[in-house]
């Protein structure tokens, strides 16, 4: 069943010269099938440098508009248009202008996971794997405004010792894993190395050794000698890390880390969308030319 749907995938990506993006959260078959897996930097990156002309999009609504951001002459797919982030839908445009009418002389940093007119009314964006980069790069005489996660936010005041003004927002996925799942998973695998993304709150990062966005993740696996690892993010990257690395142990910090909205992503979903160029995802020029720079921070200036 799936072997039909996959070549049928296939041969629809040769018609349409498409290329199949997949986050590090997606279900292992969409994973296995696509051309590029990562994370959101990562994506960013691929999805500015694809000589595709359809990018099939395996995530959720924000990284799709960040594709169309970057390459405006691409078709940009999300084969669920229902795929969207709750984190990203915590603060409206309207909030963030408010935010900076009571501080109008900040800077403002988003976070990716944010909509494209967010990104157009903020300085700089940034990923998980580059929120302290980014932070650490801004002059030491402005405020800076962070949105819309806290805890991301949180990690980059500590790392950078910056006073940073936090917007309330929270992964639900993140925040759901708690003290006492790192603590029941150490109690049993005491020798094991906690990799824990910095969406995760402040007392279960104080529990771990190695705060990482998921490619990071990936990354540090591949190089570490340990043979066991407790996982702090989203369950779906387990699957990539025990491909990568057989000869090691990966272990959810628990198994409630399921995003609800990237798992809305099915083969069958991705067929549709090749067979139908569906959902087109787009953004506005007006919205998009003033989004674009402040990704471009991220994309171009910063490591990964
Ligand atoms: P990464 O950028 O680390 O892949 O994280 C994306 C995300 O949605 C985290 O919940
Ligand atoms: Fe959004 Fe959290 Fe899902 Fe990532 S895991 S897409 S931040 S809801």
């Amino acid at each position: 069943m799936n072997k039909k749907l996959i070549e049928k995938i296939e041969q629809l990506k040769q018609a349409h010269n498409a290329v199949v993006l997949a986050h590090n959260y997606q279900t292992a078959d969409i994973q296995d099938l696509a051309d590029f897996t990562g994370d959101s930097l990562g994506l960013s990156i691929n999805a500015a440098e694809t000589d595709a002309d359809v990018i099939v999009f395996c995530g959720v609504k924000f990284m799709a508009e960040t594709a169309a951001i970057l390459s405006p002459e691409k078709t940009v797919l999300l084969p669920d248009e229902l795929a969207g982030c709750p984190l990203a839908d915590m603060i409206t445009v309207e909030q963030l202008r408010d935010l900076k009418q009571k501080h109008p002389d900040a800077l403002v940093v988003c976070y990716v996971n944010s909509s494209a007119r967010v990104k157009a009314e903020s300085d700089y964006c940034c990923t998980s794997a580059n929120a302290v980069e980014v932070v650490e790069s801004l002059p030491t005489d402005r405020e800076i405004i962070f949105v819309p996660d806290q805890y991301l936010g949180q990690f980059a005041a500590e790392r950078t010792a910056r006073d940073l003004i936090l917007w309330p927002g929270y992964c639900h996925v993140h925040v759901a894993i708690t003290e006492d799942d790192i603590k029941n998973a150490k109690a049993k695998q005491p020798d094991a190395i906690v990799m824990t993304h910095p969406e995760c709150t402040g007392p279960v990062k104080a529990l771990s050794d190695q705060m990482l966005s998921t490619g990071q993740m990936l990354r540090y696996a591949a190089k570490s000698k340990a043979k066991q690892f407790i996982i702090a993010t989203e369950t779906g990257i387990i699957h990539t890390l025990k491909k990568q690395n057989p000869q090691a142990e990966f272990i959810p910090a628990t198994d409630r880390a399921i995003c609800p909205n990237m798992k809305r992503i099915t083969l069958e979903k991705v067929l549709w969308s090749l067979e139908n160029m569906q959902y087109k995802v787009t953004v506005p020029q007006e919205i998009r030319i003033e989004a674009k720079k402040a990704i471009d921070m991220m994309v171009e200036i910063l490591p990964r």
